[in-house]
């Protein structure tokens, strides 16, 4: 939610008040210039008591609300049949509109078991733009992931508001080139992660479907998040300022043949599912789940947290739940805009992204400026955020280093657990980085595992920026 002043300024407005909280803690400088050496200067190998604010994701730490806690203690623990399965699944079909539901213990398990059932080595997958973890899955199986936006989408300075449509007349294409029986599904996925959290719009989802339609293809819709899409319908797109949040994600829903989400990010817990209303789907889908999840009615996932997920999934619908990232990450892009920081605009769900190569024009794309802009504002603020650019993409099937499409540091926001003043201060050393950004210099890497590199990849500076950054620091502003 954001609330008009008195002065006419707009600012967000948390719905809610703390009543647990986690002590955190703003190691000094030279501490930090430590901590991220040992890190292999990657902000993943961080450890938690060396950090100030983590912006890393939203995934599985957004603040819980306390009848998710309830939940928790009333939940029934069987291993089958568990009562907590079936709220669960109720739940689901409210709010979403689906009669058949699994649990998977997290979103690429939900991944992992659409690609084994429906995907072929040499078949191709079109999306609006791939995740990381989506993409390993689909490549494992020996498909591929295309992507088919609007150009639009990785221009990171833009007034468009759905820069995360999926262009028909691409994937027209895609079809006539591989025919359908190539294509095993078609991916839309709500507020796409990699390209700064960007929404589609309703009318877009409606044209996909037709064009499924037409060729009997699978339409899934990855709903990891997918209550920013709807907040976001809802106030960018004609035809549905009046619709509620939960009217949209129902919309949406009924557009698609099956939906999958990770529940760590919308429903605040760790977990995920698959559902569909199509039965015959489900029945190919089924079979699999206690081979690599669990038991049906568990899938994967704790029973307490399944009973969370129940209450996260009411609850992701609520305005104040569903705008309460979006609207601090608009306030967040907002004032880096005033100051000039290159920045993703229009500001979208999940994170406030950087443009590192704006940020860091001297930086070469093969030295990783996001991730070396990740490390140097953990280095000026004690902020964890995370690269999404190169490092973040595996090498290609010949070993050759595939350069990301566009180099975002992304600052997450979870939901509910951070403050403007938490903002303010990001803001703060955000700008007095991009006034010393001469000083960064690239990255290369010292140990680079084969896939998924950037979860447990190690990297060094090239030169000593590190040093000569934490330097700065220390005689303008001092240790903290
Ligand atoms: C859009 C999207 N899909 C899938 C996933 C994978 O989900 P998980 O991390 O729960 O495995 C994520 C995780 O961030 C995501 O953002």
């Amino acid at each position: 939610m954001s609330i008009k002043l008195s002065s006419g300024r707009e600012i967000p407005i948390e719905m809610h008040k703390a009543r647990m909280v986690q002590r955190i803690s703003l190691v000094p400088v030279e501490e930090r210039l430590r901590a991220i050496a040992e890190a292999g200067y990657n902000t993943f190998l961080l450890k938690t008591k060396d950090i100030f604010l983590d912006m890393l994701t939203d995934s599985g730490v957004n603040a819980m609300s306390d009848n998710q806690f309830a939940a928790f203690m009333n939940a029934d623990d069987a291993y089958a049949g568990s009562m907590t399965f079936y709220d669960f699944a109720k739940a689901v079909e409210d709010v979403l509109g689906y009669k058949h539901v699994m649990n998977v213990h997290q979103g690429r398990a939900a991944e992992h078991l659409l690609a084994k059932v429906f995907a072929k080595p040499g078949d191709a997958i079109p999306t609006n733009y791939h995740f990381t973890t989506t993409k390993a899955h689909i490549e494992l199986i020996g498909a591929s992931c295309l992507e088919i936006y609007y150009d639009e989408a990785l221009k990171t300075e833009s007034s468009n508001p759905f820069k995360g449509n999926m262009d028909p007349e691409k994937l027209r294409k895609v079809i006539e080139k591989y025919g359908k029986e190539k294509v095993p599904f078609v991916r839309m996925e709500a507020t796409t992660n990699l390209i700064g959290g960007q929404p589609f719009s309703m009318a877009n989802l409606k044209e996909i479907r037709k064009i499924c339609d037409k060729h009997g293809l699978i339409l899934v819709l990855d709903g990891s998040l997918i209550s920013e899409n709807g907040y976001l319908i809802k106030q960018r797109e004609k035809g549905y300022e009046n619709k509620s949040v939960a009217e949209i994600v129902r919309e949406m829903c009924g557009l698609v043949d099956l939906y999958y989400m990770s529940g760590r990010k919308n429903t605040s817990v760790r977990g995920g599912l698959i559902a569909t209303n199509n039965k015959e789907l489900f029945d190919k889908i089924r079979p699999w789940l206690p081979v690599y999840e669990g038991f049906y009615t568990y899938g994967g996932m704790s029973m307490r947290e399944v009973g969370a997920m129940a209450v996260g999934m009411r609850e992701m619908v609520d305005p104040a739940v569903a705008g309460s990232s979006v609207e601090q990450i608009k306030y967040f892009v907002g004032k880096l805009v005033e100051t000039g920081i290159p920045v993703v605009t229009p500001p979208g769900g999940l994170a406030c992204h950087l443009d590192a190569m704006r940020f860091l024009p001297n930086v070469p794309q093969s030295q990783y400026p996001a991730g070396s802009l990740a490390a140097a504002l953990y280095i000026s603020s004690g902020i964890r955020s995370m690269e999404r650019g190169t490092v973040s993409m595996d090498r290609d099937k010949e070993g050759k280093e595939a350069l990301a499409d566009i180099e975002l540091t992304r600052i997450a926001l979870p939901r509910r657990v951070y403050t403007i003043s938490h903002i303010e201060y990001a803001v703060d050393r955000i700008n007095w980085l991009y006034k010393h950004r001469e000083l960064v210099k690239g990255l290369r890497f010292v140990f680079e595992p084969p896939v998924l590199r950037f979860f447990d990849g190690r990297l060094e500076p090239i030169g000593n920026w590190g040093r000569e950054l934490a330097d700065a620091f220390k005689r303008e502003i001092g240790d903290h």
